[in-house]
């Protein structure tokens, strides 16, 4: 609690594709706590590096992005805007070869720990609620509340789908299953931090709940925690 000044920390980690952004923004909202979304760290990472032709295995120059990087977040409504350096690039983060890009970028050592000090900083101003891959285990092993959140591929592959298919967008669900099983094997492969339930964490298989019902899980926790 000590290192935590006794504000509460929620802690929402989970593999691509299972709700993390939805569900963290809720309880956000709902209980006025900071919304730090770590995966825009990496991708903004790796969305620089490109814009400047460094190489995604360039580990000294993308850490030296990461310990410089410009980064806000701004949460809107259920948006989170994230502006870097001045320039709003929500939409361009979030475009479908950002997040393989991103995670190339997160396997580097020298990028993640350059960040680690970065996403404790976000945390010093109040309540928060921070969501990634590795919250519970490395960024705040202290934190109060710890959720893993699961669900099976082919869920989270369907629930792109709609998604992509509101957006106008393209694409099969076999091709999306390839693209979320590469993702989860890289991100829980890797040798530093990789992606896997904190010890305390409470695990949520969210296949078969709505986002409601996931919700009304998480916040039951949460307010016995406050
Ligand atoms: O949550 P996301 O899809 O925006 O994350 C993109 C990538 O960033 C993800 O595949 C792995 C990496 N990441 C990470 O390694 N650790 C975090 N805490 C958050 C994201």
């Amino acid at each position: 609690m000590s290192r935590l000044d006794g504000k509460i920390v929620v802690a929402v980690d989970g593999p691509a594709g299972v709700g993390k952004s939805t569900l963290a923004i809720g309880l956000a909202r709902e209980f006025h706590l900071t919304y730090v979304e770590t995966g825009a760290l990496y991708r903004a990472i790796g969305w620089v590096a490109r814009e400047r032709g460094i190489s995604p295995d360039d580990e000294a120059a993308l850490a030296a992005i990461a310990a410089t990087l410009p980064i806000e977040f701004s949460l809107e409504g259920e948006l989170n805007r994230v502006i870097l350096d001045g320039r709003d690039v929500t939409t361009l983060l979030r475009s479908p070869e950002m997040g393989p890009l991103a995670s190339q970028v997160s396997a580097k050592p020298k990028v993640r720990s350059a960040l680690l000090d970065r996403q404790r900083e976000f945390a010093k101003l109040g309540g928060t609620v921070a969501e990634g891959r590795d919250i519970g285990t490395v960024v705040f092993p202290d934190a109060h509340v710890k959720f893993f959140l699961t669900a099976d591929v082919e869920e989270r592959a369907h629930r792109r789908y709609l998604q992509l298919q509101d957006a106008g967008e393209d694409v099969s669900m076999a091709q999306l299953i390839e693209e979320i099983g590469t993702r989860d094997r890289q991100d829980s492969g890797r040798a530093v931090a990789p992606l896997k339930a904190a010890a305390d964490a409470i695990i949520v298989d969210t296949t078969h709940l709505s986002v409601e019902g996931v919700l009304d899980v998480l916040r039951e926790h949460v307010r016995r925690a406050l």
